[in-house]
Formats: C-alpha cells, sequence, structure tokens
C-alpha cells in the first residue's frame, strides 16, 4: 500500500486546524499510520526543503517552517500521494479549488497550512527523514 507524508504547518497548527485537515484525509479513506507533533530543528528543515535550496525564498521557508510545533502524518492507502495532494490543492491558495485545504483555509503561499509529498520517491525520503 502506498505512503504518503503530510505535514500541518505552524500556520495550521496556531489556527486550530489540525483536527479539519486529519478528518479529510479521514472522510477521504486514507489510513492514518504515524503522527509526530514537533517543532522542526534548523537542520531538519533544510533537508527537508532541499530541493528549494537554490529559490529565493528558501531562507523564509525555512524560518517560517521552524517557527512553532508542526503536525507530521504518515497516511497511507490507494495512490497515496495523488490522492493527498488533489485534498491539499494548488501550492499556491489563490489557485486551489474551494473544497481543498488550500482553496478553503489559506490565502498565500508561504503560509499554505499543509505540506504533502510531490511523488512516492519523495514520500519515502520525508517519511524517513521525519518518523526514519
Ligand atoms: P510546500 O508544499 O510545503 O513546498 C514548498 C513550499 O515553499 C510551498 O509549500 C510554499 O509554502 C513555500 N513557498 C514560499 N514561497 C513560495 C513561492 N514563491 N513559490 C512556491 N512556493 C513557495
Amino acid at each position: 500500500m502506498e505512503q504518503t507524508f503530510v505535514m500541518v504547518k505552524p500556520d495550521g497548527v496556531s489556527r486550530g486546524l489540525v483536527g479539519a485537515v486529519v478528518s479529510r484525509f479521514e472522510n477521504k479513506g486514507l489510513k492514518l499510520a504515524a503522527v509526530k507533533l514537533m517543532t522542526i530543528p534548523q537542520e531538519l528543515a533544510e533537508r527537508h526543503y532541499g530541493e528549494h535550496r537554490e529559490k529565493k525564498f528558501f531562507g523564509e521557508l525555512v524560518e517560517f517552517i521552524t517557527s512553532g510545533p508542526v503536525f507530521a502524518m504518515v497516511w497511507e492507502g490507494p495512490q497515496a500521494v495523488k490522492n493527498a495532494r488533489s485534498i491539499i490543492g494548488a501550492t499556491n491558495p489563490a489557485e486551489a479549488v474551494p473544497g481543498s485545504i488550500r482553496g478553503d483555509y489559506a490565502l498565500i503561499v508561504d503560509s499554505n497550512i499543509v505540506h504533502g509529498s510531490d511523488s512516492p520517491e519523495s514520500a519515502q525520503r520525508e517519511i524517513g527523514l521525519f518518523f526514519g
């Protein structure tokens, strides 16, 4: 069964959206396999977002993701990566369709409530980083 990594980011945790996010994955039929409430150390943040290291927003991204607790999860089920990404919605909330998490709860790209792995390979890498 495929697994994917999902986390409620500091903005989602501080706004009290953990329950709403978890409900959407449960309602869809995915199964929760692991969960961890944690504040991400700088080094882990830089590794997790390593593919964005050259982007101009990298520093702000790392600062934001380490700014408060995140709710990290592993969800599993058929095509878990694709299904999770459709529940989450487009990276930019302005483009995310209503009914998706970012479409319903977020306005701007740098605080978009939730992260989800973008491929099965990324999912295995990110699950290893957070739960390995
Ligand atoms: P996420 O799915 O966690 O993966 C990378 C994150 O970078 C993304 O969500 C956004 O929250 C964040 N980000 C910040 N600024 C930008 C930007 N200009 N374009 C894309 N992503 C951005």
